[in-house]
């Protein structure tokens, strides 16, 4: 069996070739053929909080480096740690694909390395390498993968 990374990374270089939002022309109709999960009302709003909460630690981690602040840069992609996982409820692991829960936790688990990075001194471009591999994680999960509401 291929690795979740594996197919995360296939399905990423496809993206960015084929369909990704930046490979399509103005004007173009985005073709969507991402696979569909479905998951149960509550379960999919949980979800999609706790990747709103990922964007906004980003955001934060962001902001804090501009000000030259890596302890509140750091604290920023704490936020987003795996402690901050609904994906590793067991209620989510019976309703996704394996390879989903577990590219979640890795990312939650990559904001954590982030952290411990940015609470040890180092370059600015240490930092922005370890953002650059962190949203890489965001880009290829969204490139595979929708969520719909099961009805
Ligand atoms: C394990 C897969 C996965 C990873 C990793 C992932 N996402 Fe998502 N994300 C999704 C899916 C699936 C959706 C729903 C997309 C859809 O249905 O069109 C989504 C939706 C979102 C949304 C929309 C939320 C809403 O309220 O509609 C945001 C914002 C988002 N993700 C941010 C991020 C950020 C930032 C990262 C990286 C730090 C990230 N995601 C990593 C799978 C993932």
């Amino acid at each position: 069996m291929r690795s979740a990374r594996t197919i995360l990374l296939g399905a990423a270089l496809l993206g960015a070739v084929a369909g990704s939002p930046a490979a399509q022309g103005p004007g173009a109709v985005p073709t969507d053929n991402r696979e569909r999960l479905l998951a149960p009302a509550p379960a999919r709003t949980k979800i999609l909080f706790e990747m709103r909460g990922m964007l906004e630690a980003l955001e934060g981690v962001l902001d804090a480096l501009a000000r030259g602040d890596r302890v509140a840069a750091a604290e920023a992609a704490r936020h987003a740690g795996v402690a901050h996982a609904v994906d590793a409820a067991p209620q989510m692991q019976r309703v996704l694909p394996a390879a989903f829960v577990e590219a979640g936790l890795e990312t939650h688990r990559a904001f954590d390395a982030l952290a411990t990075f940015l609470e040890r001194p180092g370059d600015e471009r240490g930092a922005l390498a370890e953002l650059a591999a962190l949203t890489g994680r965001c880009v290829a999960c969204h490139a595979v993968w929708r969520l719909d509401e099961a009805r």
